[in-house]
């Protein structure tokens, strides 16, 4: 039998040394894992978080080897690379920080007084991912080590982090000929060392395998299976191997069978199961990315209350816990490598064995159905040959590896939806934020009729949507950039009965579920943080949206009044939003019934105010309660005020409707050669203010067809700063001056 010992106590964490030697001997602080120097500077918003080399030590206690015994340490996550010496010397080095790795220390262990010593790094460099993204490279021993010491012949210990064994269930579905589902079950497993033989035991059958050249082979046949039937049934079968010599290694698995099908989504296990969820990263306040068993667990427990069916574990390899409780909630995964944002030549390499370790990891996980290549790779990279070898590599080791899942990549909307990245592999999907970055939310349905209409016989999914949102921000006329609560209702209500149209969309995922530490933002009132997420960084507020999935995909019986962080009201009737999955709701004004309606997810209610006032929702035994209060000025504190925002003087209902203005679609004004002529003038400085961006509108068609539909405004509002306000302001002054052409 193998022993394993956990290392998180007693870490000595020295934050600058400039040497393993120096860092031998040097004062540090006590720590334990897991650990992250960028806790707090990772989410302060400075661009100054602290991004180097730090150092680790711990006083090791050898094992006593006896018998041809072997000793490894073996690291859960060091971001981004690490160096592990001991007693000195140097004895493994490991590039990419999502992944599992293993040092052996057999014979390099003193009777005592061994020191083991991890130089961790996550400072910028052109090989290892991610190098450009939006959240912050945290660095640190932020997942658990432990020494394992395995007998002489043991299971593999130096394959990818793996642990030497591989299942492989083959379901055969119930009407394939058959009354009942069953499954042949294929234990695969490697080992180091002489052993002759390993007996494998699945479902209480034991068979004994032979080994030859390190590998032996089992493969079992369940006449009837219980499936793994996703969040309906989530059941798990375990595979045991002992190997002669007494290693023994366990793994569960799950039975199931899924195809995905252009025109009708995704199927599970033979019945159509569109997925429809969330993704998520792995941090939060305070902690970093050193997250605990339980803040997984928690965060699984938000998800499953929404009724989250799938999620896209962005943009890294995750902890195993949390595979392991996707497993055991039936939630399907998409699981990825960091390959993001910018290809570096220098890369290739890396991604080629972030992506080994990834599946060589997780094979066993039945929750996982697709392997993800790269996130948003062309949005600071143009489609080259070696941009699209690398893919075409990846894509290729990922069959090799796993025969049984489909590889996936997550696009960026200027991807021209014919450029040849999109035929390398075997899904689509796009990261669309129409109605919050760019033009209007309904561009999102153009968007993906026309991608399917084009390609019927592509599967495309959605990948990425969503928009900020600070919870202390509040309108009672919510516009995309206020980073309001009600905007981004409004934006999830729109997407929701988008994704409801359209049943082929494979999956779909909201861009986040938890807000997420991105250490370049300052925006939305928050400092280094991107507040797309359903729940706070902190996991203490759950945002008004977070109730709109629950109303949609939760089966859980609920009523929410949205805005009870909107006290102070200047409406004299002011729109209060209910959101529940009960056919009725019954709104109350203190006390008084309001009114009843029946309706189905979103119900809205006009409510006079005229002082303070407690407003009630009851659908059945379920109810809610918010209290709202008349007032004559905004609260300033629900306002968002980016400097140069368009505020005050822009209202279209003053302006001519027979003349142009910065409320017209870019398409509307092109067909006046006078207005045409000025505002070209302006959207060649903001685009120019960006040159990558002036080439990629003028040789993109799809971004050029995007902006004839957005109007002015909206497009200057992308400019940022370097349109000044008065400028906006001549602008259309000069516009309204322009009569309209039929
Ligand atoms: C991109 C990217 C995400 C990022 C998101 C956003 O699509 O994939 O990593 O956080 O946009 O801008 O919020």
């Amino acid at each position: 039998m193998r022993k394993v010992t956990e290392l998180n106590q007693n870490w000595i964490f020295v934050k600058s040394a400039k040497d393993a030697g120096e860092a031998a001997a040097a004062d540090g602080i006590l720590v334990s894992l897991p650990h992250t120097w960028n806790a707090v500077d990772g989410q302060d918003g400075g661009n100054d978080y602290y991004r180097g080399t730090c150092w680790y030590r711990l006083a090791l206690d050898a094992p006593e080897l006896t018998g041809g015994e072997r000793a490894y340490l073996e690291f859960d996550g060091a971001a981004m690379t690490a160096d592990v010496y001991l007693n000195g010397e140097k004895l493994a080095r490991h590039e990419g920080g999502y992944s599992r790795f293993r040092a052996d220390i057999t014979g390099k262990m003193a009777k005592e007084g061994n020191v083991l010593l991890v130089g961790v790094d996550n400072s910028d460099n052109n090989r290892v991912y991610p190098q450009k993204a939006d959240f912050t490279f945290y660095g640190g021993l932020y997942r658990k080590v432990r020494l394992v010491v395995v007998p002489e012949n043991h299971f593999a210990m130096e394959y990818y982090g793996g642990d030497g064994i591989r299942v492989t269930p083959e379901v055969t579905l119930a009407g394939e000929g058959r009354t009942k589902a069953g499954a042949e079950i294929t234990v695969e497993v490697w080992a180091e060392g002489s052993a002759g033989y390993t007996d494998i035991t699945v479902a209480g059958e034991t068979r004994r395998a032979v080994v030859t050249e390190g590998y032996a082979k089992a493969v079992f046949y369940l006449e009837t299976v219980h499936l793994w039937d996703g969040m309906d049934d989530p059941y798990l079968y375990t595979a045991k191997a002992e190997l002669e010599g007494g290693d023994v290694v366990e793994t569960y698995f799950g039975c199931r069978s899924f195809r995905i099908d252009s025109q009708k989504g995704f199927f599970l296990n033979g019945r159509p199961y569109p997925l429809r969820g969330v993704s998520r990263h792995q941090d939060r306040a305070g902690a970093g990315n050193a997250l605990t068993f339980d803040m997984h667990r928690e965060d699984m427990e938000f998800i499953k209350e929404i009724g989250a069916n799938t999620l896209r574990l962005a943009h890294y390899q995750h902890a195993q816990e949390f595979y392991d409780l996707c497993d055991r909630n039936g939630i399907i995964v998409w699981a990825e490598i960091p390959y993001i944002t910018m290809h570096m030549s220098g890369g290739r390499e890396n991604t080629f064995n972030q992506m080994r370790e990834l599946v060589v990891q997780n094979y066993n996980h039945p929750s996982i159905v697709c392997w993800g290549l790269s996130n948003e790779i062309t949005a600071a990279s143009t489609v080259n040959e070696e941009l699209l070898e690398n893919h075409r590599e990846l894509n290729r080791l990922c069959h090799e590896l796993d025969k049984t899942r489909k590889t996936v990549m997550a696009n960026v909307f200027m991807l021209e939806t014919d450029s040849p990245l999109l035929e390398i592999p075997d899904i689509n999907s796009y990261n669309l934020y129409f109605g919050w970055y760019v033009g209007e939310m309904g561009q999102t349905d153009e968007f993906f009729d026309e991608y399917h209409k084009t390609y019927p016989d592509r599967c495309i999914g959605f990948s990425e949507y969503g928009a900020d949102a600070n919870p202390a921000y509040h309108s009672a006329d919510p516009d995309r950039g206020d980073y309001t609560e009600e905007y981004q209702c409004l934006y999830h209500e729109h997407m929701l009965r988008m994704i409801e149209e359209r049943p082929w969309l494979w999956a779909t995922h909201v861009w986040n579920m938890f807000d997420f530490a991105a250490d370049g933002r300052d925006e939305g009132g928050r400092h280094g943080e991107n507040q797309k997420g359903l729940v706070t960084i902190d996991r203490q507020t759950k945002k008004d949206a977070f109730y709109l999935y629950k109303a949609y995909w939760s089966g859980e019986a609920f009523v929410h009044l949205c805005g009870s962080r909107y006290v102070d009201r200047t409406e004299e009737v002011t729109r209060v939003k209910v959101y529940s999955n009960q056919p009725y709701v019954s709104l109350y004004v203190d006390g008084q019934l309001l009114e009843e309606q029946e309706g189905s997810r979103i119900f809205i209610f006009e409510v006079p105010v005229t002082g303070v006032h407690r407003i009630t929702a009851q659908a059945g035994a379920y109810r809610d309660e918010i209290t709202i209060k008349k007032v004559t000025e905004t609260n300033k504190d629900y306002l968002f005020v980016k400097e140069g925002d368009i505020v005050n003087w822009f209202d279209q209902e003053d302006f001519r409707k027979d003349c142009y203005s910065i409320g017209d679609t870019l398409g509307e004004i092109a067909k006046s050669p006078e207005a045409n002529a000025i505002v070209q003038k302006m959207t060649a400085k903001a685009a120019g203010s960006r040159g990558d961006v002036a080439d990629s509108v003028k040789d993109n068609p799809a971004l050029q067809r995007m902006l004839q539909r957005m109007t002015l405004q909206s497009m200057l509002k992308q400019a940022g700063d370097v349109i000044k306000p008065e400028e906006i302001k001549a602008l259309n002054d000069a516009l309204q001056k322009i009569k309209k052409v039929n």
